[in-house]
């Protein structure tokens, strides 16, 4: 095969068409052949093909029948959008798409896309990290068809007491929730289950490990939802006059010197206490090529 076409795995993001980076739309608009995964990707991220795109629905094929279209169009010399849903590194059986065209030597690149994780953190307006409350968020699923890991299973994960996102596992919920007791989460550990983040439907359930399970049963919620547990989803939270419950991020404070700002002092980008500012938990950048960058 000649395969001098090339393919993208795009990340769609949760739902909303807006959630799209602007490289996946330019792709999309440009491409020969769509092929969306129809049952997570709305239609209107595939209207935006160009008049006389080819456009596939992947929900009813099977990796075969995605791979010959696939590998077809790109010896034709013809660019393919693989539309996934979120981000594609993620429960996106990426992997043997790859290797297939690692293997007829198809020239392919993949487009990072937001996650359903991080669009349901946003729609909770939760920060996932909390210092002091949890700086560990751990993405995992429930085992079920697929088996875990060992050491993957979710009492061994939940000793970790971290933020939990869970996919894939909505139908597990009375289960999980047990299951995440015993592990030594406290009854009243908040939950959060959204389902079909980013579309018109979306719904938010709020509860804790004790009532979750029959809220979700009473919404008759059984797929396309992600359930993030740990005290980061406690929209108690935000509440202003929960005084300093919360420890809040050094990065900001005035009282803090790190790598770009002096305590009690403006932007000093030759401020070069990298060791606090990586106390604060965030990644040291590289020098600034001159003072004033920042
Ligand atoms: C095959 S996985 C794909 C995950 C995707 N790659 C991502 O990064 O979001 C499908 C699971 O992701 C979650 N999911 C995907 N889209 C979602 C959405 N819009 N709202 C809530 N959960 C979603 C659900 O747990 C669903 O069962």
């Amino acid at each position: 095969m000649a395969n001098d076409g090339k393919v993208y795995i795009i990340g769609a993001g949760p739902g909303d068409p807006e959630l799209l980076t602007l490289k996946a739309k330019r792709i999309i608009d440009d491409a020969d052949v769509i092929i969306y995964a129809d049952s997570l990707v709305p239609v209107e991220i595939a209207d935006f093909a160009k008049p006389g795109a080819r456009v596939y629905g992947s929900k009813e094929m099977s990796l075969p029948e995605i791979m010959d279209v696939t590998l077809r169009a790109a010896a034709e010399g013809k660019t393919v959008a693989r539309i996934q849903s979120g981000d594609p590194s993620l429960y996106g059986a990426t992997l043997e798409q790859m290797r297939i065209m690692e293997a007829e030597g198809v020239d392919y690149e993949i487009i990072p896309g937001v996650s359903a994780a991080f669009a349901a953190a946003a729609v909770l307006k939760a920060e996932l990290t909390v210092p002091e409350v949890s700086q560990t968020v751990i993405m995992t699923r429930a085992e079920g068809r697929v088996a875990m890991p060992e050491g993957e299973d979710l009492v061994s994960l939940a000793r970790h007491g971290s933020t939990l996102v869970i996919f894939l596992s909505v139908t597990r919920m009375f289960r999980i929730a047990n299951q995440l007791q015993e592990a030594g989460y406290p009854a009243d550990t908040p939950v959060a289950v959204a389902y079909r983040v980013g579309w018109p439907d979306q719904q938010i359930i709020r509860g804790t490990l004790t009532d979750i399970a029959q809220k979700v049963r009473d919404a008759k919620i059984t797929l396309q939802a992600l359930i993030i547990v740990g005290k980061a989803v406690d929209p108690n939270l935000l509440d202003p006059n929960a005084g300093e419950q919360v420890a809040v991020s050094h990065l900001y404070s005035n009282e803090y010197t790190h790598l770009y700002r002096r305590a009690g002092q403006g932007s000093h980008a030759d401020a070069d206490r990298a060791d606090l500012y990586e106390a604060g938990g965030y990644e040291v950048q590289p020098e600034p090529a001159s003072a004033g960058d920042n």
